[in-house]
Order: C-alpha cells, then sequence, then structure tokens
C-alpha cells in the first residue's frame, strides 16, 4: 500500500512547509487586508475564523489536495452509507442515521434502521414526557425530581456536557446528576443530594457489563432497597437502563419495558445522538433534544455535499493535519469562553484522543506519522489564569480552538451583558495577543514612553515580549442553544474523522482501552488476599502489598 507520506501534496507540503515556516502571521495580515474575508467561513450564524492561522491560499489548496488523495470522498460516502468501515469490530459507525432528520433509509446488512432509530425516539419522547409532567411516579406516588445517570467515557460524558452547556432550558423542577467514577465519593456523594422516594437512575451502559458503571448501578440499587426494605417491586419506578445488551439489563434486574435500545453501529463516544441521550430528553425535553439533533444533521449535511474547501469539519481537520504532521506542534487547547462549555474540553478528548490515538493503519501496519493530537482545555477566561502562560511564552506552540457565543444564554440584564462584553473582550485579546505578539521594541516604547526614561529596566523587556506567531481558530455563533451545539459536535466529530483518514487510521476502534481493564481484573482478585503478591513486577507487587497492609 503507498502510504500518504508517498503522495504528491504531501511532498509538496514538506516543501511550502520550508517556505512558509519564517513568514510571520502578522506579515500574512499586512500582505492581505482582506484576509480575514479570504480565510473564513459560514454556517447560519456560526463563523469560523481560521485566519489566525499559518496558511495561505496555496497552503490550503495542497491541503485539500492531500484531502483527495487521501480518498476523502469515498471515506465520506462510506461513512454515511453505513458501510462496516470500523473493520476491526466489524461495524458500521453510523451515528449520522441517528440524526437523519430527512428519514431517507439508511441500510446496514440489508435491514433500513431508520424505523428502529424513529421508535427509539418515540419511546424517548413518551417516557421523558411522563416524567417532566410527573405522570411518571415513584414507587411511593411522589413525582420525580432528580435523575442521576450512571454511565461513564461516552455514556456519561455526551449527555454530561449537553446538560450543562444547556442548563437555561433545562426543567426548572428537575435535577441532572452525573455518576461516572468507580471511585465511591462519586455515587456517594450523589446519593447524598437525593431521596430515594423522588430519583430515577439512569443506567447507561453500551455493554452493560463495565466494571464502573455496574458497580455504581449496584450501589444505587441497594440504597433503593435499603429504603423500601428490600422490595423489588420498587426498582420499576426508579431504574431504566440505556443499552444494546438486553439479557444483561434484565438480569441486573431492570424489566426491559424500561429499557431503552441502541445498537453495535453507535460508537461509545459517539452516542449521546441515540438513546444515551436520554437523560438530556428528560431534562430538556424531547424538543430541545430533537433540535440537538437537527443541527447534528445540518453539519452532516454539509459534510456530505459542500465542496472540500468550503466545508468546515474539512477545513479545520486539514489545518490540524498541518501542524501535527508539518510542525510537529501535537497538542490542540479547546478553549470555549462560556462556562457552560466547561465540559467541552474533556468530551472532545474522548471524542478525538479514543478515536485517532492509533498506531495502527488500515493495512494493519504500523503508522510512521504522528496520529491524534493531546486535546485539552479549559473555559476561558479560567484558562487565563492557569496555563496560557505557556500558550503564550512557553516553547511549545499549541493551536487552539476559541469558542464562543456572542449573546450569553443568560438573558441579559444589564450586569449579565456587561459580564459578556468582558468575556468577549477577553477572546478577542486573546486571539489577537497569540497571532500578533509583541516585539522587543514595542515592549521599549511601552516601558520607556519618554527619552529620560529608556534604558531603565532594560533587562525585563526580553521577558515581556511575546513571539506570537500562534495559532487559533474561532469559532462564534448567536447563542448557545440546542441546534448550534448539534451543529458545533457534529462539527468536531467530523474533524476527527477526516483526520483518521488522512492517517489511514480506523477512528472507531478503542482497543487501547482493554489492556488496562484486563489487568485490573487481575489485580483485584488479589487486593482480596492476605498472602503477598509476587505474581507481577515489584513495582507492581509492592505497591499492592502496601495497599494490603494498610487496609
Ligand atoms: O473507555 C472505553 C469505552 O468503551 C468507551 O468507548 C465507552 O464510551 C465507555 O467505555 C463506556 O462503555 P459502555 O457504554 O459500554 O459502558
Amino acid at each position: 500500500m503507498t502510504e500518504i507520506t508517498d503522495s504528491k501534496a504531501w511532498k509538496k507540503l514538506v516543501e511550502h512547509q520550508k517556505s512558509i515556516q519564517a513568514t510571520h502571521m502578522r506579515d500574512l495580515f499586512n500582505q492581505d487586508p482582506n484576509r480575514f474575508d479570504n480565510f473564513h467561513l459560514n454556517f447560519q450564524d456560526l463563523i469560523v475564523d481560521f485566519s489566525k492561522n499559518k496558511i495561505n491560499n496555496h497552503t490550503l489548496k495542497l491541503l485539500m489536495d492531500l484531502a483527495r488523495e487521501a480518498k476523502l470522498d469515498d471515506w465520506r460516502t462510506k461513512l454515511f452509507k453505513g458501510e462496516k468501515i470500523n473493520f476491526t469490530e466489524n461495524r458500521a459507525a453510523l451515528h449520522t442515521a441517528l440524526r437523519n432528520q430527512s428519514n431517507h433509509p439508511i441500510m446496514i446488512d440489508g435491514e433500513d434502521v431508520m424505523p428502529k432509530v424513529n421508535n427509539v425516539l418515540d419511546k424517548m419522547a413518551k417516557f421523558s414526557e411522563d416524567v417532566r409532567n410527573g405522570d411518571w411516579k415513584g414507587y411511593s406516588g411522589k413525582r420525580i425530581v432528580t435523575i442521576v445517570n450512571i454511565g461513564i467515557g461516552g455514556s456519561d460524558l455526551g449527555p454530561a456536557m449537553v446538560c450543562k452547556a444547556l442548563k437555561s432550558f433545562g426543567h426548572p423542577n428537575l435535577k441532572p446528576i452525573f455518576v461516572s467514577n468507580v471511585d465511591g465519593a462519586d455515587i456517594s456523594q450523589a446519593l447524598e443530594q437525593c431521596d430515594p422516594e423522588t430519583t430515577l437512575f439512569i443506567v447507561a451502559s453500551k455493554t452493560f457489563t463495565t466494571q464502573e458503571t455496574m458497580a455504581n448501578a449496584s450501589t444505587a440499587r441497594q440504597w433503593l432497597l435499603n429504603h423500601f426494605q428490600g422490595n423489588t417491586a420498587s426498582i420499576k419506578s426508579h431504574f431504566v437502563a440505556v443499552s444494546t445488551n438486553a439479557r444483561v439489563v434484565k438480569e441486573f434486574g431492570i424489566d426491559t419495558e424500561n429499557m431503552f435500545e441502541f445498537w453495535d453501529w453507535v460508537g461509545g463516544r459517539y452516542s449521546l445522538w441515540s438513546a444515551i441521550g436520554l437523560s438530556i430528553a428528560v431534562y430538556l425535553g424531547m424538543d430541545h433534544y430533537r433540535k440537538l439533533l437537527a443541527g447534528a444533521h445540518e453539519i452532516d449535511q454539509h459534510f456530505l455535499e459542500t465542496p472540500l474547501k468550503k466545508n468546515i469539519p474539512v477545513i479545520l481537520a486539514m489545518i490540524g493535519v498541518w501542524y501535527i504532521n508539518f510542525f510537529n506542534y501535537n497538542t490542540h487547547a479547546i478553549l470555549p469562553y462560556d462556562q457552560g462549555l466547561s465540559l467541552l474540553p474533556p468530551y472532545l478528548q474522548q471524542a478525538d484522543m479514543e478515536s485517532n490515538g492509533k498506531f495502527v493503519s488500515r493495512d494493519d501496519e504500523y503508522v510512521s506519522l504522528h496520529t491524534g493530537p493531546v486535546v485539552w482545555g479549559e473555559s476561558g477566561t479560567n484558562g487565563q489564569h492557569a496555563f496560557y502562560q505557556l500558550i503564550h511564552q512557553g516553547q511549545d506552540i499549541i493551536p487552539s480552538d476559541f469558542i464562543i457565543p456572542m449573546r450569553s444564554q443568560y438573558h441579559p440584564n444589564s450586569e449579565a451583558d456587561l459580564h459578556h462584553k468582558i468575556l468577549f473582550s477577553n477572546f478577542i485579546a486573546q486571539t489577537r495577543a497569540l497571532m500578533m505578539g509583541k516585539t522587543e521594541n514595542e515592549v521599549r516604547k511601552e516601558m520607556f514612553p519618554t527619552d529620560e526614561s529608556y534604558g531603565k529596566l532594560e533587562h525585563l523587556v526580553r521577558h515581556k515580549s511575546f513571539l506570537g506567531d500562534r495559532p487559533s481558530n474561532s469559532i462564534i455563533f448567536n447563542e448557545l442553544d440546542p441546534k448550534t451545539l448539534g451543529r458545533l459536535l457534529a462539527i468536531y466529530e467530523h474533524k476527527i474523522f477526516v483526520q483518521g483518514v488522512v492517517w489511514n487510521i480506523n477512528s472507531f476502534d478503542q482497543w487501547g482501552v482493554e489492556y488496562g481493564k484486563q489487568i485490573a481484573s487481575m489485580v483485584l482478585p488479589e487486593l482480596s488476599t492476605t498472602r503477598a503478591t509476587e505474581a507481577f513486577d515489584s513495582s507492581t507487587n509492592n505497591l499492592i502489598n502496601n495497599f494490603k497492609k494498610n487496609t
């Protein structure tokens, strides 16, 4: 198999990188007064400004050639058609079917999946309405006020992020709580906030065998049964399941009538669009949940139909490839300027790192390139007072995405308005400072405004200077509402997919998380024996034996 590094576009990009490397982004802006016009895209009210990147028209042309040489068009078609592109698990990756609002048939193994997708959506609608309007009662007849979603990874991060992001759309009398960590502190702290008679547990697990989720669900079930004197009939009113595995759901004691189904062609990290989004539907209401799906569907259509150079996920993906593979910038920061989006960085961490953290290609060979970046971040302005120092003056260049609504969800009174103006000005300031930098001469002018003061404290000049030339994308939109959030998330999903295509990896499996699970299952029984362990290496044995001595 020829590698992407052998492609014509790749070779040209290597040469092009050498020629553009020394050009400061300031100069790119000076050379082209219309740089914003030339390097931004719109989708409805969403604006993606990618002008603050080390690119020119030729860069983009070569990056699009590269995408074509990687056969992006074919892969995109395979993704949407439901071909089993997750070949190591023999599965399709059809999260797009879950939000297929145009409802055209989508076939897997000769079966149109849309009728069952729609049935589950209808079941979710009925259930969420019943909980929201109080028709669904707890065992003692009281209405539900707390919804505890028990899940981990994709069965937690998406719903938790969306419920937080869209809190202003949430039901005023419902409180969503998310429990994921197997550390007993997580479920204990959640249960402290709950009354068994008014709490609904949503056990969300694709496999229904995940150790953390099953341990937390068992603790919650016991807590409920303790309250109802062991009466197992109470479970039906307080537990529902979201899973692909009806048999295990039943074994756990949840009636399959109270199970919301999804399918093996929905990857965990792409599952908030499936019944895993049940906590979202209950908290925000089904109408808002459907708008979230609709926003994602709009981007699916955009991704499928728009020429590469006007295609938002493609542009963002290829700029990412440019930095990772041609500049060796191997991390990527997600910096939402919206407190509601504070869980977006961990959500995208899973979406990206679990998808593209791969070292074996689709041809079963070791990949010779850097693949997925380390994705990290924090909401602004908090991050400014933590790690931005390194982004501005550290040795590593960190391409960043700044994401901000133009209006706050928390509707404007004059004070909220002021908060938002302060927030917006900080976002603008950061992206400009990163791009422009501040030369030593500019620092001198600021420090020594008069001739007399000139030269005093000269030793500080370099410390106060900024090299700039640090890339960022700005994604702005009117307001963070369900549709906009759906669009945003789908943009990132397709960006990640495009990068996986270029690197020729399978973005839809996650074998890398299995080995740790396997060792944990060998260690767990060791922790309950009294004899000293000798089964492992000396570090591992001693860590285990110290645990035993101290528990
Ligand atoms: O971390 C591995 C993983 O399989 C994720 O892909 C998934 O989102 C998570 O575990 C939870 O899995 P499940 O939904 O089966 O409990």
